[in-house]
C-alpha cells in the first residue's frame, strides 16, 4: 500500500495520478511493455444505511479518497489473463472462461467477464494491480476493484458506460459470478460517488444526490482489527430472512414498508420481526440524515448514528463485541456519533468527530484498542 504519514496516527495517501504512475510502472516492469489504459475508483464508507440497499431502501455513502487502480493491455495468449499486484508481489493466471475461485483475482476476471470478453478470447489480456485501499476492512476494496476494472474494460472496447450501469455491471460481477448477495451500494459509490461527499441513494430508483459534509467535523474510520468474511454465509442468511419477512407481509421489497407498519412487523415470528424492524427504521433514519446534513445538524446526525449501531447490534444481530466496545470508546472519548459500518460481523466502525479534538481522539482510541486503526479522516 502506498502510505506516507503526516501525522503518525491520521494517514494519508498519494494522489490518484501518483497511484496511476505506480500502476502503469509495475505493468510495464511485470510485463515488459506499457499499459494501454489505467483506470481507478475509490473506496466508500458508509455513513448511514445499513444492510437497506438490497431491500430496495436508502443509503449513505461518502466517497473515500483511497482508490484502486488498474492498468490493463494486450495479453500473448488467446483466452488467458495475467494479472499482477504488487500487494500480493505475484502473478496470477486465469481463463476467461473460468469460474470464480475463490481468489482474490475472481473480482477482475468476473468484471472482464463482462465487459472484456471479446477481447481477452482472442488475444488475452494482462492486468496490474495497484491500491491506496486497505483490504478486507469493510471500506469497499472489492467493489473499487470491480468499478476500475470496467471502466478501464469500456475505456478499450470505446464504449464507455454511464456511472449506473457501471455499478450495475459491477454488482452482477458480486451477485452472479462471486456468489456475493449483496446490494448496489458500494458499486454505486465507487461509480457515481465523489470524494469527500456523501452520496444520498435511493436504490430502487437509483435517483440521486451527493451532499456535502459537515464543517468543522470529520468522520473518522476505524478498523477494529477483526476481519470479516461477508461470503461465509451470515449475510447470505440476513438477505434470505428479509426474503421471508417480505412473503410474510406480503410485500415485494421491505421498502414497501413504513414506520407505519411497525406493530404489524412486531406480529411476525423471531427473528423476521426484529430483521424488518431494523430496515424500516434504519431508511427512516437515512431520510432524517440526509435532511440533517444538509441542515447542518451534526447533533441530531450524531444521535441517528448511535441509534443505528444499536439497532444493528440489537435488531439485525450484525455486531460483535469488538466492534460495540469500539463505538462505546468513541462516544467516551467524545465522539458526537459513531456506529459500525458496512456488512458487519467484524469490520470498522465510523465516528463523527469534532474537527479541534480529531487528532486527540484518534491518538486515545489507538491506545485504547490496541488492534485498531485508523484508516480515513474526511
Ligand atoms: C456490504 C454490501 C452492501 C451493503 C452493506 C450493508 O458492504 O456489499 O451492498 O449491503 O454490506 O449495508
Amino acid at each position: 500500500m502506498l502510505k506516507t504519514s503526516v501525522s503518525d496516527i491520521i494517514p494519508t495517501y498519494d494522489s490518484r495520478a501518483d497511484l496511476h504512475k505506480h500502476v502503469a510502472d509495475a505493468f510495464e516492469k511485470q510485463f515488459g511493455v506499457p499499459p494501454e489504459t489505467v483506470a481507478s475508483a475509490p473506496g466508500r464508507v458508509n455513513l448511514l444505511g445499513e444492510h437497506t440497499d438490497y431491500n430496495g431502501g436508502f443509503v449513505l455513502p461518502m466517497t473515500l479518497a483511497m482508490e484502486v487502480a488498474v492498468a490493463l493491455g494486450g495479453g500473448t495468449e488467446s483466452g488467458a489473463i495475467e494479472t499482477f499486484s504488487d500487494i500480493q508481489e505475484q502473478g496470477h493466471r486465469r481463463l476467461i472462461g473460468e469460474a470464480a475461485s475463490g481468489h482474490w483475482t475472481d473480482y477482475v476476471l468476473g468484471s472482464l467477464q463482462l465487459a472484456y470478453k471479446g477481447p481477452a478470447e482472442q488475444s488475452g489480456c494482462r492486468v496490474a494491480v495497484g491500491s491506496t485501499l486497505p483490504i478486507g476492512r469493510g471500506i469497499s476494496s472489492s467493489a473499487a476493484l470491480e468499478v476500475a476494472m470496467i471502466r478501464a474494460a469500456t475505456a478499450l472496447t470505446g464504449a464507455p458506460m454511464e456511472p449506473a450501469e457501471i455499478a450495475k455491471l459491477a454488482r452482477r460481477v458480486e451477485n452472479d459470478f462471486v456468489g456475493m448477495p449483496c446490494g448496489i451500494m458500494d458499486q454505486f459509490a465507487a461509480a457515481a460517488g465523489s470524494r469527500g461527499k456523501a452520496v444520498f441513494l435511493d436504490t430502487r430508483t437509483l435517483e440521486f444526490e451527493t451532499v456535502p459534509l459537515f464543517d468543522g467535523f470529520d468522520f473518522v474510520v476505524v478498523s477494529s482489527g477483526v476481519k470479516h468474511r461477508l461470503t461465509e454465509g451470515s449475510y447470505a442468511e440476513r438477505v434470505g430472512e428479509c426474503n421471508r419477512a417480505c412473503a410474510a407481509l406480503g410485500v415485494e421489497e421491505l421498502r414497501d414498508c413504513s414506520m407505519a407498519d411497525l406493530d404489524r412487523i412486531g406480529a411476525l415470528e423471531e427473528p423476521l420481526d426484529r430483521r424488518a424492524r431494523h430496515v424500516v427504521t434504519e431508511n427512516q433514519r437515512v431520510l432524517n440524515a440526509a435532511r440533517a446534513m444538509k441542515d447542518g445538524d451534526w447533533a441530531r446526525f450524531g444521535e441517528l448514528m448511535v441509534q443505528s449501531h444499536a439497532s444493528q447490534r440489537d435488531d439485525y444481530r450484525v455486531s460483535v463485541p469488538e466492534i460495540d466496545d469500539l463505538v462505546a470508546g468513541a462516544m467516551q472519548e467524545g465522539a458526537t456519533g459513531a456506529r459500525l459500518t458496512g456488512g458487519g460481523f467484524g469490520g470498522s466502525i465510523v465516528a463523527l468527530v469534532r474537527s479541534d479534538i480529531t487528532e486527540t481522539w484518534c491518538r486515545k482510541m489507538v491506545e485504547q484498542f490496541p488492534a485498531s486503526e485508523i484508516l480515513a479522516v474526511s
